[in-house]
């Protein structure tokens, strides 16, 4: 079959998504699918087949970009955060009439904005950090004592993310946030361990969740810095009471549905005390062999390359 891995994006996660998309691309190679590669640069311009993904590639404008998604049997689109992993992919495949891996328009919409995500766990009776959510003109008037997470609404890996201990630090977090997104949220510290787990949605209806993955990080704060410079270690299987992962697997699981997921998602959460409290979701999270989801499916037996071709073969029936 022919698969387009689109990769790069709009946004600040774009050389993580370069680097997932290449990994994806060459596996998928290696596994016998004629591989197309589309690559979104930070303007908005398109690329095909540049090797690996970034690397050059012949510019074609986004009529030309569509045509080719068209010649393609299934698109994996491994393009992370707004104007990517937000829906508007899955929107694109949608009007091309291009079947493709992963969530649709709503799923990823919602999940890339983690407010909405709030408001649905908070209805499906999974806690999250108490916190609320600022616009540029209610900012000023924000007053918090507590330790504090600041982060924009819609983003990813952490940029734009910072944690205020001291209220003196609260203007500048703002700012980063706000430097991202014109919504940001200010929510309370959560203290716990930070487990992460992977949902598999397969044709049958069937929901799999892979062995959860502890992160363990040396610094104390999964940042940018610690997801891509290496300073973080996972654990998987976290260590964990049977209670405890009964009840973060069906909050994984309830979270997916909720949001009305597809194939496949990551749903991050601390465990505290009292339980698992959700951090977000993230519906094309990062996807290289060394990323948290093909690392916890690997823990259950299943390979990279069987991991993507089960997830392409399920979209191409
Ligand atoms: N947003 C990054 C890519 C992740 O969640 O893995
Ligand atoms: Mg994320």
């Amino acid at each position: 079959a022919r698969v387009a891995v689109i990769g790069g994006g709009q946004n600040c996660e774009h050389e993580v998504s370069l680097a997932s998309a290449a990994a994806v691309a060459d596996a998928l190679e290696t596994a016998g699918y004629t591989v197309v590669r589309l690559t979104i640069d930070r303007d908005g311009g398109w690329r095909h087949d540049g090797s690996p993904p970034g690397d050059g590639g012949c510019p074609v404008d986004l009529a030309d970009a569509i045509h080719v998604l068209r010649t393609c049997d299934v698109a994996v689109p491994v393009v992370h955060g707004p104007r990517g992993e937000d829906g508007t992919l899955a929107a694109l495949c949608d009007l091309a009439g291009v079947p493709y891996v992963g969530s649709g328009v709503l799923a990823g919409a919602l999940a890339m904005d983690k407010w909405a995500t709030k408001l649905i766990a908070a209805d499906l009776g999974i806690a999250i950090a108490p916190g609320v959510l600022l616009t540029p003109s209610t900012a000023p008037g924000c007053r918090w004592t507590r330790p504090v997470v600041v982060k924009p609404v819609a983003a990813g890996s952490s940029q734009g993310v910072t944690l205020v201990r001291d209220a003196a630090g609260l203007p500048a977090a703002l700012d980063a946030a706000f430097a991202l997104d014109d919504r940001v949220l200010v929510e309370d510290l959560v203290v716990g361990r930070e487990i992460d787990l992977a949902v598999l949605a397969r044709p049958d209806g069937s929901r799999t969740v892979a062995p959860a993955l502890e992160i363990v990080v040396a610094g104390g704060v999964f940042d940018y810095e610690q997801k891509y410079g290496g300073g973080a270690d996972f654990r998987i299987p976290a260590e964990l009471a049977d209670t405890e992962r009964k009840a973060l697997e069906d909050a994984a699981v309830a979270m997916f549905d909720g949001l009305g997921c597809a194939g496949f998602a990551r749903i991050d959460f601390f465990l505290t005390a009292d339980g698992p409290v959700l951090n977000e979701v993230n519906t094309m999270p990062g996807f290289t062999e060394q990323s948290q989801v093909p690392k916890m499916f690997a823990a259950a037996g299943v390979s990279y390359a069987e991991l993507l071709d089960l997830l392409v073969r399920d979209v191409l029936g």
